[in-house]
């Protein structure tokens, strides 16, 4: 893992804006693994402003709530539209999230899970955190080979999200998540967190051990992973001057 601490999320949304920006250049139909929630709501913009060539590019997100109408405001449809892909050129047809409204849930997880690979896998996953440690929607305890699945999110979850809904009663207790398994599959992984209240989360991902309790301590073992932190979501990490030091001395030949 590498761990990039910056003073403040967007200047670490900068160097992640950076990262993918460099990944559509290089590639310009890469399949990009995309997240929601608050913290890539910067990067979203970041990315917008940037204006990058996204016509070739495909995309997959992690994850959506079951039952929730598509065109609910909270839907992550909803969300991806209106942060993102009604502000660059991207295809429709290339762009996937998962359908919290399907009749055949398993179906459609094998589907999505046949479409990732016959698009030739992910290159660069934008990933979240949640405060206990979930990526996607993989709650703890999740299978850290898991595929494609329904997932039934846990009360800190719904608790946390309720702050989008307006109760916590409305938030939806089933979701449909790409799995850790899944996830562990591409080529490349970003995964951004902001925040005190992220902090023991992050410490536990980075520093402790790998456990299906933190499902994205599981990163430790995935070869390409950055992690880009603010100042107040790396502070739990006991590490933390070692990381800024190998950041501010990357050797300029250093691509990864
Ligand atoms: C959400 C999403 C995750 C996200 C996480 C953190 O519920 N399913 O993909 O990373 O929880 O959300 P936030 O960025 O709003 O803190």
């Amino acid at each position: 893992m590498e761990i990039i601490i910056q003073p403040t999320p967007e200047a670490a949304t900068k160097i992640a804006a950076r990262i993918i920006a460099r990944q559509l250049r290089e590639k310009p139909d890469a399949v990009l693994g995309l997240a929601t929630g608050s913290t890539p709501l910067l990067l979203y913009r970041e990315l917008v402003a940037l204006k990058l060539d996204w016509s070739k590019v495909t995309t997959f997100n992690l994850d959506e709530y079951v039952g929730l109408p598509r065109e609910h405001p909270q839907s992550y449809h909803s969300f991806m539209w209106e942060n993102l892909f009604r502000h660059v050129n991207i295809a429709k047809k290339n762009v996937h999230i998962p359908d919290g409204n399907t009749k055949d849930i398993p179906k459609f997880c094998a589907k999505y899970e046949k479409q990732i690979r016959a698009a030739g896998g992910i290159d660069l996953q934008v990933l979240g955190i949640g405060t206990d440690g979930h990526i996607g929607f993989n709650e703890p305890t999740s299978s850290l080979a898991s595929r494609t699945r329904i997932k039934t999110l846990t009360q800190l979850t719904r608790r946390d999200n309720a702050r989008f809904f307006g109760s916590e009663a409305d938030v939806p207790h089933h979701v449909v998540t790409m799995g850790i398994g899944t996830i562990m599959e591409a080529k490349q992984i970003l995964l951004l967190a902001f925040g005190p209240k992220k902090s023991r989360a992050i410490a536990e991902a980075v520093e402790g051990p790998i456990t299906a309790v933190n499902p994205a301590s599981v990163l430790q073992m995935h070869p390409v992973t950055k992690v880009c932190l603010d100042a107040p979501a790396a502070s739990g990490l006991q590490r933390a001057d070692y990381y800024r030091w190998v950041y501010d001395n990357k050797p300029g030949w250093q691509t990864f």
